[in-house]
């Protein structure tokens, strides 16, 4: 895992502020967290043998942030403590379980090329290499030299990258907003215009299309979709009563790196990874809500599984001899 390690500072509201608005709220603690970190902890607590490439601060909340990751079992040889902050992340949290962010980089600052390769040995010996956009540009654009496994790249937030570096990914992870960003970088000449797809499937082979390998594109309630050689399948989500969203997205990366790591095909990570995202979402905070080996996790709305027919769309057959 090369990325992001956080405080996440939780503030509970009964609705997001409008822009010059002053509202009371409730919490106040501080969390571990960073999309960085959390994906890792997903990942270790579902059994998976994680490293961290990271950065942490001189202040108080440095403890805070690694004790999610020493908790799960991280291997942290390879993060670093520079002079100042570690990550912070306010994270304001509505009834309604969605939350907005506000992230003050820190430490993940020191992230650039030169720290990244410095951990080069450990990158390629890995077998998946997950990153996200916490982290500065150059540090994620040294990836893809280092890197002899799978690049499992989750542009949150997304930069402007080298698109080499985003048609290394494989998969590429992204919600609808971030892949029309990415799509954007990928044909600068298409603009924002008509030219731009808009229904889910059109946007995961238009991403495809541009040269990513496979693609998982997350739909929120709508479960997911993935793309790769196989095809585009739908993976439907959980229906569960969501108490904090707040890191479930990267719970779903760790699942998913998780499941690659093992040997799952990209459609049967995905759908394990729908299920833990969905679990994440019933308990308060990122880390903290994570699943364990053995917790019961949410069942996925099509009891029939991926071998429906009707959750593949347009994806090549294989006839048997008959
Ligand atoms: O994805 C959720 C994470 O984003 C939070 O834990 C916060 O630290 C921000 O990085």
């Amino acid at each position: 895992m090369v990325g992001s390690i956080n405080v996440d500072l939780i503030a509970h509201v009964r609705r997001h502020p409008r822009p010059g608005e002053t509202l009371h709220g409730s919490g106040g603690q501080t969390l571990p967290g960073g999309k960085g970190a959390n994906q890792a902890v997903a990942a270790a607590r579902l059994g998976g043998t994680v490293a961290m490439v990271g950065a942490i601060g001189t202040d108080a909340h440095a403890s805070v942030g690694l004790s999610g990751l020493q908790a799960a079992g991280v291997d942290l040889s390879q993060v670093r403590e520079v002079e100042g902050p570690t990550g912070l992340a306010i994270v304001t949290v509505a009834q309604d379980g969605e939350n907005s962010i506000v992230v003050i980089p820190g430490a993940n600052s020191s992230m650039d090329a030169g720290r990244v390769s410095a951990a080069g040995e450990m990158i390629s010996r890995a077998a998946i290499v997950v990153c996200q956009g916490e982290i500065p540009r150059s540090g994620i654009e040294a990836l893809p030299s280092l890197i002899t496994g799978r690049f499992l790249h989750n542009p949150a937030p997304v930069m402007e990258l080298d698109p080499a570096v985003l048609r290394a990914s494989d998969p590429l992870v992204v919600n609808e907003h971030e892949a029309a960003l990415v799509l954007a970088q990928l044909r600068p000449g298409a603009g924002s215009g008509a030219s731009m797809p808009d229904a889910p499937d059109e946007i995961i082979r238009a991403l495809r299309g541009a040269g990513i390998a496979s693609v998982v594109l997350t739909l929120g309630a709508q479960g997911s979709l993935v793309a790769d050689e196989d095809g585009v399948h739908r993976v439907p989500a959980a229906h569960i009563d969501a108490v904090d969203t707040t890191g479930a997205g990267d719970a779903f990366i760790g699942a998913l790196a998780m499941g690659l790591a093992r040997g799952d095909a990209l459609l049967a990570a995905a759908r394990l990874a729908s299920r833990v995202g969905a679990f994440a979402a019933t308990g308060p905070g990122a880390q903290p809500s994570y699943p364990g080996i053995g917790d019961p996790l949410p069942e996925l709305d099509d009891p029939a599984g991926p071998a429906g027919a009707d959750h593949a769309l347009g994806a090549r057959r294989t006839s048997t001899p008959g």
